[in-house]
């Protein structure tokens, strides 16, 4: 992306925060957790992806400058379409390359420890290691195991940081805050298997950062579990949907395991009490959109109908992806400071 085109119609010139910007932005080197992150950080990170996405818009076969010559790590040790395919999308679109790496065919299976495998990748030479694993601590023992910046791509039920950026980008859009990233007087409702999602636990805390008012509803959901998604739980789904400028569905995690949800019969009861259905659609306000950060099971958590209605902003929020990882993939950490 040059330089010159870098900002978005009403972002004036001088305003550009170009990617040099992005030197010493993480307050570490890795990006782990939204939730730990100042909201100035958060801001910054945003408003590169914002350029970028304008950027794209304008020419979606841009290709930049800002990683050109390195080589980024993408390990991914759980299934992913969207992640994984928008970091590579991204690290193209960077002018950079990737080299890859999952469970299936690498030496894990011969007993190699995620650490060794982190330092054997990086010793090839890559600038930063991109790493979706079953477990918050399997991304920090690699994030540890390394000097070059590590970034979750989703781990466990942990966090999701890049999806909250994305997201929090998707709704500003929506609403025509993408100017100020300023999510005030907004309210968003997030529903769902909210107890195991990584999904929630950054794009909640994300928009709440930004002024959002978040509320949180799905099976078990209490005033703790609603706190680790940035909000407060409904009392009702229905009356918050009518409130909601945005609601977000969630997937069941069966994946995850350990909860009632996964019973025998359990999809159809959650449909029934929290289905976004397309009836309990029509309760939306003029103006709400649907989001949801895939993968989707229709006739679960969601209605194929509410996918394609077009207050739905799903294959949107995809697109924004690509350009959230690419400030990611850009951004510098205060320790290292070395790519
Ligand atoms: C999510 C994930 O993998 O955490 N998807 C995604 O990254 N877009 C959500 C999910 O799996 O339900």
């Amino acid at each position: 992306m040059g330089a010159q085109r870098a900002g978005g119609p009403s972002e004036p010139a001088s305003g550009i925060i170009g990617a040099h910007a992005l030197s010493g932005v993480m307050p570490g080197k890795d990006l782990i957790n939204l939730a730990e992150l100042p909201t100035l950080v958060l801001r910054r990170l945003l408003a590169r992806a914002r350029q970028h996405a304008w950027a794209l818009d304008e020419d979606p076969f841009d290709v930049g400058q800002t990683i050109r010559g390195q080589v980024v790590g993408l390990l991914f040790f759980e299934d992913s379409t969207r992640t994984r395919l928008s970091f590579a999308m991204a690290v193209h679109r960077l002018g950079g390359r990737f080299i890859e790496l999952t469970d299936r065919g690498s030496s894990l299976s011969k007993g190699e420890t995620l650490a060794d495998t982190a330092r054997t990748v990086e010793a090839m030479g890559v600038s930063r290691l991109v790493v979706r694993a079953r477990r918050t601590e399997d991304v920090l023992e690699v994030a540890q195991a390394v000097r070059i910046p590590v970034l979750n791509a989703g781990a466990g039920d942990g966090e999701h940081p890049t999806q909250g950026l994305l997201d929090t980008l998707a709704l500003a859009e929506a609403h025509q805050r993408l100017d100020s990233l300023d999510l005030d007087g907004l309210t968003v409702l997030i529903v769902g298997d909210v107890a195991r999602s990584r999904v929630a636990r950054s794009s909640g805390p994300c928009m709440a950062a930004l002024g959002a008012r978040v509320l949180v509803a799905g099976p078990g959901v209490d005033a703790p579990v609603a706190a680790t998604a940035g909000g407060a739980p409904v009392e009702r789904f229905e009356d918050a949907l009518r409130q909601a400028d945005a609601v977000m569905a969630l997937r069941i995690q069966h994946e995850r395991g350990g909860s009632e949800l996964d019973a025998a019969g359990a999809d159809a009861a959650y449909r029934e009490q929290y289905g976004l259905t397309a009836e309990r659609a029509r309760l939306l306000k003029p103006g709400a959109v649907v989001m949801h950060p895939g993968p989707a099971n229709p006739g679960v958590e969601i209605d194929a109908e509410v996918m394609g209605l077009p207050r739905s902003i799903i294959v949107r929020q995809v697109t924004l992806g690509v350009a959230a990882r690419m400030a990611c993939l850009e951004a510098r950490g205060a320790v290292t400071g070395r790519t």
